[in-house]
């Protein structure tokens, strides 16, 4: 793992996760407060992984091949302003954290599938979705944030992605007639995992913004579930590690729908931990194990949360 930076931690954050980690705790701490790893992802829409490397490698980009992430490179290189190159202008790569690349490859969209995208921009897994169903198809990328989606707006046409539709809503009141076959919600959260990325990134953090976040999360996840067709699955992720955020949300719409059943992740080369089946005095539905919680030090990356479910 790289060096320790100079990381803003609140003291009630390291008590919430050392009563939730235990043992565990004093890594999780210091992968924490240590630089996240950078990594770009090939465009598979405009060139080939091989091709990719050979022009940035001639630039002095040191590249190593990502061994579970097809067309995924870390970049040994300190110091490059990766998104001035002129190959990051064309769109032949994105820079992506690896933990975030998992919840698209999750859900698995097809070229002929109808796909929603509920919290989207600035679009990163938009356009890996988009990649993942050869731009066929159809995607709805919804947010709330119109500068957000001016990002995903440009991104998009950077990476020459051709079947998305935009929409600038509240998702929590996005409705449609139209049943979709996969959908992805990339929730808003507490990016507690952000931590590794900036440093102070926690300095907003306390109890009630998970609460906050926690409420919202439970009226999007049901607009998400509700708009799926039967048979179709839904992939709740976030970038942060509150029970309260993930577990609880899920278990929410668990209890309010007996047609939602948790599915088992398989992602081999990347190391999970199965999601908790209790919290303090909280017992979550036994399927909860099923969901995954990716911590730091395990896989050096971001946290992340990841659940897959299918409606029957
Ligand atoms: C974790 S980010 C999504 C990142 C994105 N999936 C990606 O991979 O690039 C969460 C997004 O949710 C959006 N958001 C927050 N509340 C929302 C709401 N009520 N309806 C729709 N979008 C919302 C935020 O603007 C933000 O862009």
């Amino acid at each position: 793992m790289s060096k320790e930076v100079k990381t803003f931690i609140p003291k009630r954050f390291e008590e919430k996760y050392s009563d939730l980690l235990g043992e565990e705790f004093p890594a999780f701490l210091a992968a924490c407060k240590t630089k996240l790893p950078r990594s770009v992802r090939a465009n598979s829409l405009k060139i080939s992984p091989g091709d990719l490397q050979k022009r940035l490698e001639v630039q002095g980009i040191e590249l190593e091949p990502n061994l579970y992430l097809p067309g995924v490179f870390m970049v040994k290189t300190e110091n490059v302003q990766l998104g001035q190159l002129p190959e990051h202008q064309k769109g032949f790569f994105v820079v992506q954290e690896v933990s975030s690349m998992i919840p698209p490859i999750v859900l698995d969209p097809k070229p002929e599938e109808v796909v929603l995208d509920l919290a989207a921009a600035p679009g990163m897994k938009t356009c890996q979705m988009a990649e993942l169903m050869r731009n066929k198809g159809a995607i709805v990328a919804v947010d709330v944030a119109v500068e957000r989606l001016k990002a995903l707006w440009f991104n998009m046409n950077r990476m020459g992605i051709l079947n998305t539709l935009v929409v600038h809503r509240d998702s929590r009141r996005f409705y449609s007639q139209v049943g979709f076959d996969k959908v992805l919600l990339d929730a808003p959260c507490s990016t507690e995992g952000f931590v590794r990325k900036r440093p102070d990134a926690l300095k907003g953090w306390h109890p009630n913004l998970v609460l906050k976040k926690s409420h919202v999360q439970k009226q999007l996840i049901e607009r998400a579930f509700s708009v799926l067709k039967p048979g179709g699955v839904l992939v709740y992720s976030t970038c942060t590690l509150s029970p309260e955020e993930n577990e609880e949300v899920v278990d929410f719409l668990l209890r309010k729908n007996g047609n939602a059943q948790i599915e088992k992740i398989f992602f081999p080369g990347f190391k999970f931990r199965p999601g908790l089946v209790s919290y303090k005095n909280r017992r979550f539905h036994s399927s909860l194990d099923k969901t995954v919680r990716v911590l730091p030090q395990d896989n050096d990356s971001e946290a992340f949360f990841i659940a897959k479910i299918r409606k029957f």
